[in-house]
């Protein structure tokens, strides 16, 4: 895939740690500030990825093999690339990317078994390409689910993992953010809303400074 001129932001961390509300507060201030801004989100993120939304996300946990889903996501986050991610960077947008291939590194790479490699190859045949810059917001994985559970979504398929396994992707998001230090920074996600915000803006405007 070509390499565009806008810039592409990912936001990372386990379910209910506040990704979602701080990706829109942060396109409102840096709209605010004068930057063109996309705000999407994955899985979805253009037509055809959101119709892949609703066969991952719905219905129940055993639905689909790990394998078969790593092939559902990625295939979202090829159409997502090509027809809103890519479109957007060439035209000098700020992509803001309500989770990305990160979280398929955790989720199937980690849920049942180790299929990182697996999830990996997928990546480099065929999408190819990471965000220029990752938030991670990271936080006791205790307190993001109940906030995540009182949500109540019908997109809800991987919300009642065990309390194990959301610590070890906890682990895992950390432990990916200490390999690629130029890409990440992690964001402590346990404070006020304001707060996070504040933090939030201030490192993206260092990052497009
Ligand atoms: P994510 O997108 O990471 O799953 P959300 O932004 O959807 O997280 O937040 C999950 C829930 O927690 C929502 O109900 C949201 O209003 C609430 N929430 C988000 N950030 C905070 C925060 N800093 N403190 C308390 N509650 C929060
Ligand atoms: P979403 O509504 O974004 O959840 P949240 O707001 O809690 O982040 O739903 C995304 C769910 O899909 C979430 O539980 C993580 C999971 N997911 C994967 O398992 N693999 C992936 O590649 C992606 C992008 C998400």
């Amino acid at each position: 895939m070509t390499s565009p001129k806008g810039r592409f932001i990912s936001f990372e961390g386990i379910d209910g740690s506040g990704k979602s509300t701080q990706a829109k507060r942060l396109a409102t201030a840096l709209e605010r500030a004068g930057y063109d801004v996309v705000l999407t989100r994955e899985p979805g993120g253009s037509p055809g990825a959101e119709e892949i939304r609703a066969l991952v996300l719905q219905g129940d946990t055993d639905r689909w093999s790990a394998e078969t889903e790593i092939l559902l996501f990625t295939a979202a986050r090829r159409d997502h690339m090509e027809r809103t991610i890519l479109p957007a960077l060439a035209a000098g947008k700020v992509v803001i990317c309500d989770r990305f291939a990160d979280s398929t590194r955790m989720y199937q790479g980690l849920s049942r078994g180790d299929l990182r490699a697996l999830v990996d190859q997928l990546h480099s045949l065929m999408i190819g390409r990471e965000p220029d810059l990752t938030l991670l917001f990271d936080m006791d994985p205790d307190v993001s689910h109940s906030r995540a559970v009182e949500r109540d979504s019908i997109d809800s398929r991987f919300e009642n993992f065990g309390a194990g396994l959301q610590k070890a992707m906890r682990a895992g998001f950390l432990e990916l953010a200490a390999g690629e230090p130029q890409r990440f920074r992690i964001i402590d996600a346990a404070r006020e809303i304001d707060a996070i915000a504040a933090d939030t803006l201030s490192v993206l405007k260092a990052h497009l400074a």
